[in-house]
This record gives structure tokens, C-alpha cells and sequence, in this order.
């Protein structure tokens, strides 16, 4: 994240990549640590290092997270005043944080640069390998130190959120939907010719595809009723629910005057011998879920443990990443597909592949983690387009326009988290067991922190 709230201790400060004022201060969450007008005399860092006033540095100018464990800091050189030259030998306390005052004091400290150096990769191998990393919201700063271990007095604080730990979808065909097939018997005992009790594939399988479906492959389910090439299939990739209603309608297709329609076959399954309907448990409704939730997941063979990312290196893409004010509260952004390969289904548009999830703040240091404003999944249409266009309003719970100017991050995150039942957009973040859905839910997200600056 780049972004300064300075507060331009002695003036001292260099060029700052997205310096917005100096003087009074910024709204910082309220630390009250990073105060503005400080003086010469004043020193806000609590450390136990004393200061070397002759120290020009500028401080921490990013923090991005690279991969759910890793964060890569950078700043720019460090030099006594009057002296150029003198940057070269300069080394660099850097210091950690969960929140914005820790990495201000001390305790926060992680490492000392060797001389010279101007990035730090931040794994947090210091903490115990049972903490979470991921999903976390990190809080850094860095202060150049001299060879008489004084330091220079700069208290810039910059923001990097891990996303959470990548991990592949849960739904497997073979663990997970095909047993259904054959462990739902007909409730009536009919038996098969191998005197066995009816199940689905007694009529749907490879030797026998009643109506075309064959279901006891996923070539075959992902075909349906068409062909490998031109599928006509219950299962829409990436969209569970429809799957399963498209699921109902077909099993129940037809009439019962004709003897060969999936009603007249499925009969048993819908009624009871009585004539009642059949009730939940009878075998039936247990598809539901599995048929949900591989199907939200992408219908893939394997469930992939990528995250996808955007190519902005990609010519196509170049110009896009960006965003305006449409109308008084509206934000439109303009932004390139992300790609991630290993989750494109075997058959079926890309329609929903991956979401993008939308982060804002007034500034960049005060985006807030963990309630994304938006999460936008592409229609078949949108898919088709050049770019991905995202609408969403700028204002608080009594509709007022948030601020004239915003700071927001699009993350592409693939479908394997989807069938994790939570509403990200509204959940109940003092529950443990919500945060916890929330960490699983986001988990195949890239990891790119991207700014945009939107003015009005
Ligand atoms: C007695 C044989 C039989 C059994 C058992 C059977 N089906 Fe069918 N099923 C059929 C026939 C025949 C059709 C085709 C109807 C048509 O062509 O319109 C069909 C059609 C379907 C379709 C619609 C295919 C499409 O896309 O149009 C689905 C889905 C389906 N069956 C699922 C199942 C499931 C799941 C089970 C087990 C719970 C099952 N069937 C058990 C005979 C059977």
C-alpha cells in the first residue's frame, strides 16, 4: 500500500510518492500516535534508541502483501543530511505490527537491514508457525540507523493485507457426487437385472445413458443430455444454485403419459407409494449440497489451489485499472479480466469464474479489510467484454456520500471458497465462528494490492 499520512516532522521529508498534506494531521484511526505539528523537540516513536536529528529519511513508502505469509516492504534512501553520499552505508530498522501504534515502539521491532538495502521481505518467520498470517491487516514502519546505532525520527506507518491462505475448493466428482448416484436406491425396492435395488446408474451409466445422460463419469454429467463439445448439462459451472433448480427441472421433465419422460422414471423418487410426496431424507434431497457445491466450485476435476491474478504486463489489459465518479455517488472501475487457468471448467462459460472483490477507504491506510464493498461475479455477457466494469456507491448506511476522494483495491479470488455459506457483505465480525467462514471464503485470492485513487 502506498501511501504516506505525514505529518512532515522536520521537513525533511524528501519526495513522497502520495504525500497529501502536511501540517495538521490526517485521520489515522484515531491513534493519536502520529500527531500532526510535531516539533524538533517532540519524539512520537517510543523506542529506546535515541535519535540522530541529522538523519534525512522519508520513511516507509509500501507495504504490499505478496502470498498469505509474505509481505514485501521498500523506502527510499536514508542519508545524513548535506550528504549524499552517506545513503550508501545507511542500515534499517524495520518494525511490525497488528496494530498502528506497535510499529512505533519498540516491540514491534523485526529486523536491522544490512547497509544499503531498500526492500525487506517480511515472512514472518519470528512468530510461531501456529499465528494466522493470512487474512491479516499488517501494520509497518522502518527507521534508518547509523553506525552509532541512533536512529532517524520519522513515525510513517504503512498497511499490508495478507489474504488468506490459498487452499483448493472441497468438492471432488469422485468423492463427493458420484457416490450419490449409487447410493440412492429406488425408495420402492424395484431391483435391477442384476437383482440388485435400483440405483440412478442402473439406468445412467456409460453402457446405458437413459435420455442421453450418462452419470457415472464427469465427462459424462458435464455433457448431459448434448455432447463433450457442445454440453447440455444440469451443472453450470460456477453457479450452484441454478445447478441444482436446473437439476430439478429435468429430473422432473415431462409427463406421465408418456411413459419414456424423466417424470414417468423418476416417479418413485417424487412419490411415495402412497401417492404422498416423497419427504426430505428419502435419498433424493441429499444431492442438493453436492450438486451445489461442486457445481458452484466450477464442476472442475480437481479443485484448484491457485489464485488467479491480473496480468498487467499484458498489452490487452494496458490503460485499465482505474476508476471515476459516474454520478454524484457512484464509482465505476474499469479493470482487466484476471486470469487463472487451472480453474476454467472442462466445459461451460467463464461466466462467474472469478470474483472480484472490491476494498476502499477514504485513504489507503484506512481501507477496511475486513468488509469488501462489493463482490462482483461477470454474467455471460460482462465475461465476453474487454474489461470488467464494476459499479458500486460511495456512500454510508444513511446513503450521504462517503468523501470526494477514495482509495480502492480489486482482488480476483477464484471459486473455491463459494460454497462456504457466508455473506461477506454483511456479517457479524465479532462472532469467531463468521471470521472463521470469512478466512475460508476468501481463500484463493490474489494477493496484488493495487491502488487506485478516485477523485470526485
Ligand atoms: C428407471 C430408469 C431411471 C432411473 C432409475 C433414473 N433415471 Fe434419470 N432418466 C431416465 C430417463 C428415461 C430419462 C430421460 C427422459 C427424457 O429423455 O426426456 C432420465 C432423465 C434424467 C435427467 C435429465 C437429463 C436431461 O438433462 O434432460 C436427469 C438429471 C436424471 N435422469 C437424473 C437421475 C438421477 C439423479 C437418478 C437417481 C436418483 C435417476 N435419474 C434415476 C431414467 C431413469
Amino acid at each position: 500500500m502506498s501511501f504516506n499520512f505525514k505529518n512532515c516532522v522536520f521537513g525533511l521529508i524528501a519526495v513522497l510518492p502520495l504525500a497529501i498534506s502536511c501540517g495538521p494531521s490526517l485521520p489515522d484511526d484515531g491513534s493519536g500516535v502520529v500527531g500532526g505539528g510535531a516539533t524538533g523537540s517532540d519524539f512520537s516513536r517510543e523506542t529506546e534508541y535515541s535519535v540522530n536529528l541529522n538523519i534525512s529519511f522519508a520513511g516507509i513508502t509500501d507495504a504490499s502483501a505478496l502470498s498469505p505469509n509474505e509481505v514485501l516492504i521498500s523506502w527510499g534512501d536514508a542519508m545524513f543530511i548535506d550528504e549524499p553520499a552517506s545513503a550508501a552505508g545507511m542500515r534499517y530498522v524495520i518494525f511490525r505490527g497488528l496494530t498502528r501504534q506497535a510499529p512505533l515502539q519498540d516491540i514491534g521491532q523485526i529486523a536491522i537491514t544490512g547497509q544499503g538495502m531498500l526492500t525487506f521481505t517480511d515472512d514472518f518467520s519470528d512468530l510461531p508457525a501456529t499465528d494466522d498470517l493470512d487474512n491479516t491487516t499488517w501494520y509497518y514502519s522502518v527507521v534508518a540507523i547509523d553506525s552509532d546505532e541512533r536512529i532517524s525520527n520519522n513515525v510513517q506507518v504503512e498497511i499490508a493485507r495478507t489474504p488468506s491462505a490459498y487452499a483448493p475448493g472441497t468438492m471432488s466428482f469422485d468423492d463427493d457426487v458420484l457416490p450419490m448416484f449409487i447410493n440412492i436406491k429406488n425408495p420402492t425396492g424395484i431391483t435391477d437385472s442384476s437383482n440388485n435395488v435400483q440405483n440412478c446408474l442402473s439406468c445412467h451409466s456409460s453402457s446405458g445413458a437413459a435420455g442421453g445422460m450418462d452419470l457415472s463419469t464427469l465427462e459424462g454429467i458435464l455433457a448431459g443430455v448434448g455432447t463433450p463439445s457442445n454440453p447440455d448439462s444440469f451443472i453450470i459451472p460456477f453457479l450452484g444454485d441454478d445447478s441444482y433448480t436446473e437439476f430439478r427441472a429435468r429430473f422432473t421433465a415431462g409427463t406421465l403419459f408418456d411413459q419414456g419422460s424423466a417424470l414417468s422414471n423418476h416417479l418413485d423418487y417424487l412419490l411415495t407409494p402412497g401417492g404422498d410426496p416423497a419427504v426430505a431424507g428419502d435419498g433424493l434431497e441429499d444431492l442438493a449440497l453436492p450438486i451445489r457445491n461442486w457445481a458452484f466450485e466450477g464442476a472442475l476435476p480437481t479443485p484448484d489451489s491457485t489464485p488467479p491474478v491480473f496480468e498487467f504486463a499484458d498489452v490487452n489489459n494496458a490503460g485499465l485499472y482505474y476508476g471515476k465518479f459516474i454520478d454524484f455517488d457512484t464509482v465505476r472501475l474499469y479493470i482487466p479480466h484476471a486470469s487463472d487457468p487451472e480453474s476454467i471448467p472442462i466445459n461451460g462459460s467463464l461466466a462467474g469464474q472469478i470474483d472480484y472483490v472490491v476494498y476502499a477507504g477514504t485513504i489507503s491506510n484506512t481501507i477496511d479489510w475486513d468488509h469488501p464493498v462489493m463482490i462482483k461475479s461477470l454474467t455471460i455477457n460482462e465475461a465476453g467484454q474487454d474489461y470488467v466494469s464494476i459499479d458500486f456507491d460511495w456512500v454510508d448506511e444513511a446513503g450521504q456520500l462517503l468523501s470526494n476522494d477514495l482509495v480502492v483495491v480489486v482482488r480476483p479470488m477464484d471459486a473455491a471458497g463459494r460454497s462456504v455459506d457466508i455473506d461477506v457483505l454483511d456479517y457479524d465480525d465479532n462472532d469467531q465462528s463468521q471470521l472463521d467462514l470469512f478466512r475460508l471464503r476468501m481463500r484463493n485470492m490474489s494477493p496484488q494490492e493495487v491502488e487506485m485513487l478516485i477523485t470526485h
